[in-house]
């Protein structure tokens, strides 16, 4: 597919880098999000990461006011119409997701329909359409910019050129698509959100400190990251979500949430995006 208008819905954590990665590569685009606040963040996070990468060397500073003369945000979704392209990331919640998918499938005929799902099933929400062949996965990994995967999931009904376009339009944004079938959590929660649940556990049951914890893995096993700063990267209520799609999706009690993750979510510490996590921000 030739580069057009790319609608991104969810101008949260992986919205605002999935909206900066289609214009960076020449994609006009339109954010949306039902809440206007969301909307000025994204921009402000969107030009200080489009500025980092100015610093780095990695983006010249013309291509800088290029990219960020390509977006434009809205609150209503109509203005989804005429997109080739729609990639929804609000939050991990199958009810809401379907009856976007819904609304989509009537708002902005020619696209096609993507979900940055960390771990819903492409196929229960492509069946919330009248083309299921038109819907895909296509999830990015956080932070956006920077991470090279992308998951390309195929729905039961996903057809080959679907599959197909999205998978050379990761490509031409300089990311390495790989290709899953579509299975709670597909590859990349299926492994990492157990680890995380774990590694709740351990402070849970004062095994360590997440301090320890982390360093642990950080030392011992190389992880760039620890898994606890890694959870409240994502969103602490985002890893409940996909643990609670585990648990339902898999059936087997080995991927119970840590209670101590629930509370955590009950409590509003949601990690970076509030503040407050295994970690407090600044
Ligand atoms: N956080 C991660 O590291 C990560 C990584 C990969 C995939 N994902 C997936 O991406 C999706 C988004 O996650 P996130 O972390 O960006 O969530 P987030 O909570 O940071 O952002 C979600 C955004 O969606 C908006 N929203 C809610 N309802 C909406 C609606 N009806 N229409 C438009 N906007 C609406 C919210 O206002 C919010 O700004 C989820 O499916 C998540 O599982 C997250």
């Amino acid at each position: 597919m030739e580069r057009g208008l790319a609608a991104v819905v969810g101008a949260g954590t992986m919205g605002n880098g999935i909206a900066h990665v289609f214009a960076q590569f020449g994609w006009e685009v339109v954010l949306l999000d039902v809440a206007e606040d969301r909307l000025a963040r994204a921009r402000e996070t969107i030009a200080a990461n489009l500025e980092r990468q100015v610093r780095k060397g990695v983006l010249a500073p013309e291509a800088r006011e290029a990219a960020l003369a390509r977006i434009r945000t809205a609150t209503e979704l109509a203005a989804a119409a005429g997109a080739h392209i729609v990639v929804e990331a609000v939050p991990e919640d199958v009810a809401l997701k379907r009856r976007l998918f819904r609304e989509l499938d009537g708002l902005a005929p020619g696209a096609i329909l993507a979900s940055n799902t960390s771990s819903i099933s492409i196929t229960e929400l492509a069946a919330a359409t009248t083309r299921p062949e038109r819907v895909v996965g296509m999830h990015f990994m956080n932070p956006v910019p920077v991470m090279k995967l992308v998951e390309v999931i195929r729905g039961l009904a996903t057809s080959d050129e679907t599959y197909t376009v999205v998978k050379e339009t990761a490509e031409k944004m300089g990311k390495v698509p790989v290709e899953v079938n579509d299975s709670p959590g597909f590859v990349s929660n299926r492994v990492l959100i157990p680890m995380i649940n774990e590694a709740i556990y351990c402070v849970y049951e004062g095994v360590a400190t997440p301090e320890a914890v982390d360093q642990v893995m950080k030392l011992g096993m190389n992880h760039p990251m620890g898994p606890l700063a890694l959870a409240d990267l994502i969103g602490l209520d985002t890893v409940l979500a996909i643990l609670e799609v585990l648990y339902k999706g898999l059936g087997d009690p080995k991927y119970r949430p840590c209670p101590l993750l629930k509370k955590y979510v009950a409590a509003g510490w949601l990690g970076r995006k509030s503040g407050r996590g295994f970690y407090t921000y600044g």
